[in-house]
């Protein structure tokens, strides 16, 4: 009886369970982490952070009320009667910039393009052919990307963020593995931002940023990395190693 009580519950987290995407999401474009660390920690009130966006308080409130419970931001009281607003570890990845920032890959899993596959979950799982990228869109997500530089750049940035996480962790732990490798080529590199790290913390390397025409085409420049556009199933540029760091589903 119990558990047929808590299932009748529970059921509410999975009807409303797309809500934690979207208020995350509408954080980010809001930019209320980017507002609260202009701050350096002093706590920022509704009246305030409203007028700072240029949001409604009402809705704003219910916004942080429902981000707090998840500890993403905090409120804090401060003289004796009021509250205000400050960042948590949670908070400060929502930030638009930053080395630790995965702002870029919430907008980019939570895109209209990247949720579209989802919702054909079911008939992917009774079908034996297309991905649910291809189903969605009728081709898969490089060539989709190729076809719209705007989901292109969304891609991009996600993995930038991503890059710049990864390297890090990376860099601090296993530098030793690059010692004696003059050349490295990064196999679907992006817009170059791991060669850009890993060149800078190792500059006997030469990089190569292998990537696809459309992609390599936008990348900005990095000392020591040349960008070089191209398929890897039909080849990849010469060098001492290969180095492949993928993170998307398909
Ligand atoms: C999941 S992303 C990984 C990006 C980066 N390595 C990272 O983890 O941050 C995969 C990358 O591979 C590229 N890519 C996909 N198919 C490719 C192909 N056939 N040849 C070369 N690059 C490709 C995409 O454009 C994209 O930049």
């Amino acid at each position: 009886m119990e558990e047929e009580a808590q299932a009748k519950v529970d059921i509410w987290k999975y009807v409303f369970g797309f809500t934690e995407m979207a208020v995350l999401k509408c954080a980010i474009e809001l930019g209320i982490a980017d507002v609260l660390e202009s701050q350096d920690g002093r706590p920022v009130t509704l009246a305030e952070l409203s007028s700072a966006l240029s949001c409604s308080p009402p809705i704003l409130y219910r916004v942080m009320r429902f981000l707090i419970h998840r500890k993403i931001f905090k409120e804090i009281s401060f003289n004796q009667e009021s509250t205000g607003y400050v960042q948590s570890p949670l908070s400060r990845l929502l930030m638009k910039k930053g080395d630790n920032s995965m702002a870029a890959f919430v907008l980019l899993e939570s895109s209209p393009v990247m949720l579209a596959p989802w919702h054909g979950l079911s008939a992917r799982a009774l079908a034996t052919g297309a991905s649910a990228f291809v189903a969605a869109h009728g081709e898969d997500v490089w060539c989709y990307a190729a076809a719209n530089p705007a989901h292109s750049k969304l891609i991009d940035d996600a993995m930038a963020c991503h890059a710049r996480v990864a390297m890090s962790a990376i860099m601090e732990n296993y530098v030793d593995v690059f010692k004696g490798i003059g050349c490295l080529v990064d196999v679907g590199g992006g817009d170059g931002t791991t060669l850009g790290i890993l060149v800078n913390k190792c500059p006997w390397i030469r990089g190569i940023n292998f990537d696809l025409p459309h992609v390599v085409s936008t990348a900005q420049n990095w000392d020591g990395v040349e960008h070089i556009g191209g398929n890897m199933f039909e080849k990849i540029p010469k060098a001492d190693a290969a180095f492949l760091m993928w993170v998307l589903h398909d």
